[in-house]
């Protein structure tokens, strides 16, 4: 069976790709192939993470849209994972590639989404608000910023003594379990079905803590623990 072909597109650290390649070379991506990186700038380590896997990997300017599609084409693309890709998808690409790109976004949307919440910012906003939980979320990416369907989030309990930079760590681990998560469904084609339906990942330890979250995390999907993580 031919593989189901991914290009991972990233402009940044790629720790997030990292977690994609790691998955697809270990078998719980089964049947992909991360058949290009291809990042908005140069210089970045996610293009180091390439190199050391053999996977072909390039710079392509956001604004050159032909180049894009040509290299999608190229390629023969069947998945699109933007993996910490800091601009907004031309609308062509969009188009062409419906609902088969996946987004990860660090807090539970569509809270904490949209325009000017990326990075450490969205954290900051997620203190600031005192909500007692935030986490990432795994989305179809549509014509809007952050709006696509989400499929799978995972939930991070905000701790007393967070700092911006130590609940970023935190999250940017779960955001990790929920990519693989969607990009395993998007390969078996199971995305409408958690279009309908998204999942909820939840920490064991946190267990007790987020049930009594659960309430309003039901609303946002199936509440799911690590150990069933194994065999969505
Ligand atoms: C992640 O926090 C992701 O949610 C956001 O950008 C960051 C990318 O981190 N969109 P990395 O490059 O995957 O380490």
């Amino acid at each position: 069976m031919s593989s189901f072909n991914l290009a991972v597109l990233i402009s940044g650290s790629g720790s997030n790709q990292q977690a994609v390649m790691d998955a697809v070379a270990d078998g719980r991506i089964p049947n992909a192939k991360v058949a290009v990186v291809i990042s908005s700038r140069e210089g970045v380590y996610g293009l180091e993470r390439a190199e050391n896997r053999d996977i072909p990997n390039m710079v392509i300017d956001r604004h050159d849209i032909a180049t894009l599609l040509e290299t999608l084409e190229t390629y023969d693309i069947n998945g699109i994972v933007l993996a910490g890709y800091l601009t907004v998808l031309p609308q062509d690409v969009v188009d062409k590639y419906d609902k088969k790109i996946i987004n990860i976004h660090p807090a539970l949307l569509p809270m904490f989404g949209g325009k000017g919440f990326y990075g450490i910012r969205v954290h900051k906003a997620v203190l600031a608000s005192g909500v007692p939980y935030t986490g990432a979320t795994a989305h179809i990416v549509d014509r809007g910023v952050d709006t696509g369907a989400a499929l799978i989030r995972g939930v991070v309990r905000v701790l007393e003594d967070d700092t911006a930079e130590s609940l970023q760590k935190r999250v940017l681990e779960v955001e990790h379990r929920v990519l693989v998560q969607a990009v395993k469904a998007l390969a078996e084609s199971r995305v409408e079905e958690l279009m309908k339906k998204p999942m909820v990942l939840v920490d064991d330890k946190d267990k007790k803590g987020v049930f009594e979250f659960a309430q309003g995390l039901i609303e946002l999907g199936k509440v799911l623990t690590a150990e069933d993580e194994k065999s969505i």
